[in-house]
């Protein structure tokens, strides 16, 4: 699949199958995660991967943003002790949140070339899934992709124009 292929086929995805997304494939999720740029090369990230049955009903009653529940779930957390040691405030309040975007999409889009839906979840109680996932205090749960095999693709939802949304040289 081409790149531009995977940027405009991508849906956030909230149904899935009944079928086990194979351990194989979230390693290769994370591969393509892991190859995000990453500011100041910092690389604060740990990701866990959760497809137990118990561990995904523990975390769903505090992420009303995940709807059903997916076969599995990557959690895209980063480490602010680590991001404020090599990039000071900036690096803790602003890097640390951009890694795990970048990351996010890089997932999003790996995910689709190999025929997997997911969808970017940040509607959730941090500090209860820190504590289900038993994460030390310094790597903070940033983003919950859900990920399993498409049952229903939706419609994409209607995009702003590029006429509305961009200026040439200065604003407007
Ligand atoms: C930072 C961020 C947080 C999001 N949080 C949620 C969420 O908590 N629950 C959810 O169902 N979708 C969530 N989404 C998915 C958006 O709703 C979705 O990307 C948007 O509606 C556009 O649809 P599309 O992804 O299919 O293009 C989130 C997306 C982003 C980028």
């Amino acid at each position: 699949m081409e790149v531009w292929e995977a940027i405009f086929k991508r849906r956030s995805i909230r149904s899935f199958r009944d079928e086990p997304v194979d351990n194989n494939l979230l390693i290769k999720l994370v591969e393509a995660a892991i190859w995000a740029p990453s500011g100041s090369n910092i690389q604060p990230w740990h990701f866990i991967a959760v497809s137990c049955e118990e561990q995904k009903a523990k975390i769903k009653p505090f992420a009303p943003g995940l709807t059903g529940m997916p076969p599995a779930l990557l959690v895209i957390c980063t480490d602010l002790a680590l991001c404020e040691r090599k990039g000071g405030r900036l690096g803790r309040d602003v890097l640390s949140l951009m890694d795990a975007a970048f990351a996010a999409q890089n997932i999003n889009l790996m995910a689709c070339e190999l025929g997997l839906g997911t969808c970017v979840i940040r509607s959730f109680n941090q500090g209860a899934i820190q504590e289900i996932l038993r994460l030390p205090p310094q790597l903070v749960p940033q983003l919950i992709v859900s990920v399993g095999y498409p049952e229903r693709v939706p419609q994409a939802p209607k995009r702003r124009s590029v006429q509305e949304v961009m200026s040439w040289e200065r604003y407007g």
